[in-house]
């Protein structure tokens, strides 16, 4: 029996060990035994992209990954976790086919980018049978972005447990902008969070309705499938770190011992101008990247603080839906003579000041957790449905979102194929900078958003990204026509 597997209690936050998640939402560590702890830091293997095209076949399957002195259950890509790396430029055409090993139905979404949701490009109303594979073919647009995006399943039903399984990899798209000598000297390191539940067999898949409704979090904190992964460097050089959040529910609020670390980039790429950052909060699917130059010897460290993300019901009687576990993510021991470090770029890319662009329609989205039973999670007051259409909208046009939250608890909005940028919102927290695919909405709260509807027309859709809400129906149909 997985050890991940067992509710406990009535509050249902899996965690048998002592140093497990806690449910007061006080801090817990992560767990220093039974990982991994303090490998090598070894980036996910990778695949890139020549002259145009890249071919690539994945095969998901269930498979027992090294852990500790033991093994434990896991879902991956090509048997690895993360799956591999996807290197690609804009223009360019991805070929990939998807081999299906599991035993239940899946597919593939390539969450954040911007290409077409029909046929076999981004299409998740594809599915892939059990044994079956399918090839997707995707174009990215001569001006597609450069930045951090990833790849994770998206068959309605099983997505929160088959990427906390462990199916997930990172899409970096590279431009013009990444020979900036800054970037080009920058030591790049992919880092795709997760937080599985562990144990060495498939019921570690299976959690309560309760854990459902909170949105499942897991045992401990991985970096590319590994517990505080350790690397080196030199004093005098700037790390780049691109930072994808792959779990399923589990808010990380980033921050560094380092001198100072500088945001350079968010879902949808480069950000107008590096930007410092005390601490940076990545919900669910979203990405960061952020520049650190290593100004003195010893270690530097990324870490995770704990993180409430609200509760169910009333007064917070079903329990809080905390992140709770704080944990190191990379430690970099920093060695060599004192050097003086280059200089980050001043300025990254213009971004359009969308404040000033014309709005041709607004809407209103309500994101709700309505009762107590399953499928109470309700966007507008639905739950979803795959072959009903809840928006539709006219190609080439920007619009305004309101999307407010009326539940008790946070829940990361994010959008298919086409991006926007945030405008304004009610909880407080800074403007975001950069051009999203996701947007938390904090409980009780409302963001603005204006998407712009360009390039692609076809059917995708909008969802939360605590992605057992999205299996319980907090999902909605787009037709862009
Ligand atoms: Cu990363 Cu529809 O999701
Ligand atoms: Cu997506
Ligand atoms: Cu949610």
């Amino acid at each position: 029996m997985g050890i991940g597997g067992v509710a406990v209690g009535a509050f249902g936050i899996a965690g048998c060990n002592s140093s497990g998640p806690r449910r007061d939402g006080a801090p817990s560590t992560n767990p220093s035994s039974g990982g991994d702890v303090g490998q090598d830091y070894s980036p996910p293997e990778e695949v890139r992209s020549a002259d145009g095209r890249l071919e690539v076949t994945l095969v998901a399957a269930a498979t027992m990954v090294p852990w500790g002195s033991g093994s434990r259950y896991a879902l991956t890509y090509n048997g690895g976790i993360p799956g591999p790396t996807l290197r690609v430029r804009p223009g360019d055409t991805l070929t990939l086919t998807l081999r299906n090993d599991l035993d239940t139905p899946t597919n593939l979404h390539t969450h954040g980018l911007h290409i077409s949701p029909s046929g076999r490009s981004d299409n998740v109303f594809v599915m892939i049978e059990p044994g079956a594979a399918y090839t997707y073919e995707y174009v990215l647009p001569e001006d597609h972005p450069s930045g951090t995006f990833w790849y994770h399943p998206h068959h309605h039903g099983v997505v929160a447990a088959q990427i906390s399984g462990g199916l997930a990899g990172a899409i970096v798209v590279e431009d013009e902008l990444d020979d900036d000598p800054a970037f080009r000297s920058a030591t790049e390191r992919i880092l795709v969070l997760s937080d599985p539940q562990v144990g060495t067999d498939a019921s570690v898949l299976d959690v309560s309705a309760a854990q459902q409704m909170l949105g499942r979090e897991g045992d401990v904190v991985l970096t590319n499938g590994q517990v505080r992964p350790r690397g080196v460097a030199k004093i005098g050089t700037t790390e780049l770190w691109r930072i994808v959040n792959a779990s399923a529910s589990k808010y990380y609020l980033l921050s560094s011992d380092a001198a100072s670390m500088h945001q350079v980039a968010s879902d949808q790429g480069r950000l107008a101008a590096p930007i410092h950052v005390p601490q940076v909060l990545v919900a669910p699917g979203q990405r960061v990247e952020v520049m650190v130059p290593l100004v003195v010897a010893g270690t530097v460290t990324l870490s995770t603080a704990a993180v409430d993300r609200g509760g169910m019901g009333m007064g917070g009687g079903m329990g809080g839906a905390s992140s709770a576990i704080a944990a190191d993510l990379l430690v970099i021991d920093v060695t060599g003579p004192a050097t003086a470090v280059g200089p980050l770029p001043a300025s990254l890319r213009a971004l359009d000041d969308l404040a000033a662009f014309t709005v041709d329609r607004r809407r209103s989205f309500t994101l709700g957790a309505m009762g107590m039973g399953r499928g109470a999670f309700v966007i507008n007051g639905k739950s979803f449905d795959g072959a009903r259409v809840d928006t539709t909208v006219a190609i080439d046009t920007i619009e305004e979102w309101t999307i407010t939250n009326e539940s008790m608890m946070d829940h990361p909005f994010h959008l298919h194929v086409w991006p926007f940028r945030v405008v304004s919102r009610t909880d407080g927290a800074d403007p975001d900078p950069g051009w999203r695919d996701t947007v938390n909405v904090a409980a009780g709260h409302s963001v603005v958003i204006r998407v712009v509807f360009h390039d692609f027309d076809g059917t995708a859709v909008y969802h939360c990204h605590i992605l057992d809400h999205e299996d319980l129906g907090m999902m909605g149909v787009i037709s862009v026509v």
